[in-house]
């Protein structure tokens, strides 16, 4: 199993003043997950490449697109912007091989999702191309949702089939949850609510390194 990484999402962290947000995480976090909603694949908006650009640290930004069919100017906004990972969703791309293909070719690590309800069967031929894969535990769009246990069935045939592969839960994580995904095989556990939600970040995120023990 690859190593334990925690993903804070800054969904929940208040973003006119992000940077100091981000350096109360940054000690213990892994990545930084940052969600980019385009009001098409899911109803809200969030943040741009801009924002992305402006965040100051030396924690790889993870970003995760919700986004309809990016485009090749579009990607190029985030690599620009330092993303360590781009995130696509198989459900937002009409050929994901295109985003993949692109996003690699400029070094960036390329991931793909899938929501609660899409089989992994839809994302099975590009398991030996992506660095990454997203099993979503909510329906994309929102914070603080509950945490879909029947995803975890998937998780287990993906670490069957990617002993090696990092596999990241996104949605409703938290010191009861991320233990369930643990045990079903995730290894990147994002989490807006249980770690940004709260006063004592560090204490938080020491809270779920607990719970995975
Ligand atoms: C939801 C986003 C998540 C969100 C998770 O669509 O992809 O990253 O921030 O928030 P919590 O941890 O509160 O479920
Ligand atoms: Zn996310």
């Amino acid at each position: 199993m690859p190593k334990i990484k925690i993903a804070p999402s800054i969904l929940s962290a208040d973003i006119s003043r992000i940077n100091r947000e981000i350096k109360e995480v940054e000690k213990y976090a892994d990545l930084i997950h940052i969600d980019i909603m385009d009001g098409i694949f899911v109803s809200p908006t969030t943040v741009d490449a801009d924002f992305v650009k402006a965040i100051k640290t030396h924690v790889p930004l993870d970003v995760h697109l919700m986004v309809h069919e990016p485009s090749e100017a579009y990607l190029k906004g985030f690599f620009d912007a330092g993303a360590h990972s781009i995130t696509i969703h198989e459900e937002a791309c009409r050929d994901p091989l295109r985003q993949i293909d692109l996003i690699k070719k400029s070094n960036v690590k390329a991931c793909i999702s899938i929501k609660p309800k899409t089989p992994l069967g839809r994302i099975k031929k590009y398991l030996d191309l992506v660095d990454m894969v997203l099993i979503m535990t909510v329906e994309p769009g929102y914070a603080g949702q509950k945490f879909i246990a029947s995803a975890m069935p998937k998780i287990e045939e993906l670490r069957k089939l990617k002993p090696k592969l990092d596999i990241e839960v996104d949605g409703g994580i938290n010191p009861y949850t991320a233990p369930l995904a643990y045990a079903a095989g995730a290894n990147v556990f994002v989490a807006g609510t249980s770690i940004f939600g709260k006063k004592d970040r560090t204490a938080a995120i020491q809270e779920m390194l607990q719970s995975l023990k």
